[in-house]
């Protein structure tokens, strides 16, 4: 739900290229995702009211929830938020909690997730990087429209193959992690 709603604010800053990657590293009791964007990024002034946890109650302006909520969440579950954002360039936001941390929201269906925010913006190019421990895998949307040659992503069998190969490839990196 998180990435979701984090990867919303790129595409509401009009990005041409998100990357989402997202950490599963029990190893190393690490939950992790970041969300990098070339849209058009904060002023210092909104990026500083966006990351002051008590902006919400001291400014007058609205800020929305979503990055102060992930804020709380991860800092309740023994992590950070990180959020770097520079106008005209972009922003990059990481999330971090502790794998086994009991306060963790349960990671859901990332798989389904990711296809549904590629599938709902097919202007924006993506990248997702998915690590369980020490088994990876990448899928660069780049790369797939090349070699679909001009066949737009959201025919039903590219559509289909894509839901396929995430959640295929994302349990591969889960039983196949080196050991
Ligand atoms: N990737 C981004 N690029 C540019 N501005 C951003 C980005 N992410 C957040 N912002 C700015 O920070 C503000 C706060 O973001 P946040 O997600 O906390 O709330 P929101 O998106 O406004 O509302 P909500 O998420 O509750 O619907 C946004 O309104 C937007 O101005
Ligand atoms: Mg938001």
């Amino acid at each position: 739900m998180h990435i979701m709603d984090i990867t919303q604010n790129s595409v509401r800053a009009q990005a041409k290229n998100i990357e989402i990657t997202v950490t599963e590293n029990p190893a190393e009791n690490l939950f992790a995702f970041s969300v990098k964007d070339d849209g058009f990024g904060m002023s210092e002034e909104l990026l500083k009211r966006v990351t002051d946890p008590f902006a919400t109650t001291r400014t007058t302006r609205k800020v929305g929830l979503g990055i102060p909520f992930l804020r709380q969440t991860c800092e309740m579950c023994g992590g950070k938020l990180v959020l770097q954002s520079s106008e005209g360039k972009g922003t990059y936001l990481q999330a971090s909690m502790e794998y086994d941390n009991i306060d963790r929201p349960p990671a859901g269906d990332i798989a389904s997730s990711i296809f549904l925010i590629i599938q709902m913006n097919p202007g924006i190019i993506f990248k997702y990087s998915y690590s369980y421990n020490s088994g990876s895998f990448e899928l660069d949307m780049r790369e797939v429209l090349e070699v679909l040659g001009g066949v737009p992503a959201d025919t039903p069998e590219v559509s289909a193959w894509l839901k396929e190969n995430i959640r295929e490839e994302m349990e591969n990196c889960r039983t196949m992690e080196g050991k």
